[in-house]
């Protein structure tokens, strides 16, 4: 099962070792086996180099005699390019020669295991190393949305003013051309359609936000009767199991309602409109935290379209705009939650979002206490 946002996992990782020697590559990767992560394998220099690009590794274990090309020009290579020089190198040296080391620092090498390899230091090693890159990978990815989603956002900015003044002259220039009032209004379609698409990106940057203690309950069920209301969703059947002591939670509510639809919508598009769509919130009193769960049976994801779900614009759909999960994503970031994407290819897909520990009022706040307009949402 792949994940995409959730904490650390081995299991979603892959370790390259290379080893001339079917005994120690066997060796090692049994020793790998308590980790759970992938593993693959390569015997010589250059099969590494191949490797190495066809498969991403997060971790290598590099032997240093190797036919071909020996470890130490294969580390300074890896660790000559952009692409690949933040994937961590343990070389695997003789405990007897010191020079190894030293020639493996000048190549780049991250750490170093000496022969006859134990287990237990391998293990440390590689699970540190492994944690540590999925952090940096975590980081470079969250820079990169942060990033795309600002230029989007700086790009939306600049849309708005001139498509208001295209819409207005349009209308005006209506008035004076009665017999193009079909072409005026087709072109009030269109800005509006796009208007629709800008204020969705100019979500993407943090906006203030209008927060309110909500009713997560109200907001699903008016969420779901939006949805229920399209025709070609209508044999999609909602299962919904709500914590009956959730309590009000800090939202924005007209945010949190896209954040509600874009995920209903996605499920039900997967499910070609037909099936069960799961859906369960729970309050965790020990935290305070609010969880709400969306699973679907739709058609899942591959790992490539779940590793890029979240970045703006992107889409496996002939219509889509790929802004459903992106936006989404940036709303939960901005009210200090999560939202977190995982799927199986032909099973289905879950998407969970968190309300911070913060965000929850259930200690000081009964719903008798708020006043029902900012407590419901329905109306
Ligand atoms: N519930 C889901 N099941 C399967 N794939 C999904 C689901 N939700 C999102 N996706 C995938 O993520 C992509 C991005 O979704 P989204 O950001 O909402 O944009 P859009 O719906 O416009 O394509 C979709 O095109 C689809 O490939
Ligand atoms: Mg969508």
């Amino acid at each position: 099962m792949e994940v995409c946002g959730l904490d650390y996992n081995p299991a979603y990782q892959t370790v390259l070792i290379v080893d001339d020697e079917e005994r120690n590559l066997k060796l090692l990767e049994a020793m790998l086996f308590p980790l759970n992560c992938r593993v693959v394998t390569a015997r010589t220099g250059i099969n590494a180099l191949e490797m190495v690009r066809q498969e991403s590794p997060d971790l290598i274990l590099l032997d240093i005699m190797l036919p071909q090309m020996d470890g130490f020009e294969v580390c300074r290579l890896l660790k000559a390019s952009v692409e690949t020089s933040s994937i961590p190198i343990v070389m695997i040296t003789a405990l007897t020669d010191p020079k190894d080391r030293i020639k493996g620092l000048e190549a780049g090498a991250d750490d170093f295991l000496s022969r006859p390899v134990n287990k237990v230091e391998l293990l440390v090693r590689v699970r540190s190393l492994l944690k540590l890159k999925a952090l940096q990978d975590r980081v470079k990815k969250e820079d990169k949305l942060r990033f795309l989603g600002q230029l989007a956002a700086a790009a939306a900015h600049e849309i708005r003013n001139p498509l208001a003044a295209v819409r207005y002259f349009v209308q005006a220039l209506a008035i004076h051309h009665p017999d193009d009032r079909d072409y005026a209004d087709a072109v009030v379609n269109e800005v509006d359609r796009i208007n629709g698409i800008v204020e969705r990106m100019l979500l993407l940057k943090p906006k203030k936000l209008a927060l309110v203690p909500g009713d997560i309950g109200a907001l699903l069920h008016e969420s779901m009767s939006l949805i229920d209301k399209r025709l070609e969703f209508s044999g999609v059947n909602f299962v919904m199991d709500l914590d009956p002591g959730l309590p009000p939670v800090k939202m924005d509510l007209s945010q949190i309602k896209q954040v509600f639809l874009n995920i209903l919508i996605n499920a039900c598009e997967a499910m070609d409109g037909r099936g069960n769509l799961y859906i369960t919130a729970k309050h965790n009193p020990e935290d305070s935290s609010v969880l709400i769960c969306f699973r679907d049976q739709g058609h899942g994801m591959s790992a490539d379209v779940l590793d890029r779900v979240f970045e703006p614009f992107f889409t496996t759909k002939a219509q889509g705009t790929g802004l459903g999960l992106a936006v989404s994503y940036q709303i939960m970031k901005h009210h200090g939650g999560e939202l977190i994407v995982d799927s199986v290819e032909g099973e289905g897909t879950t998407v969970v979002i968190k309300f911070p520990v913060s965000a929850s009022i259930a200690s000081s706040l009964k719903f008798r206490d708020i006043p029902s307009k900012v407590c419901g949402v329905a109306g």
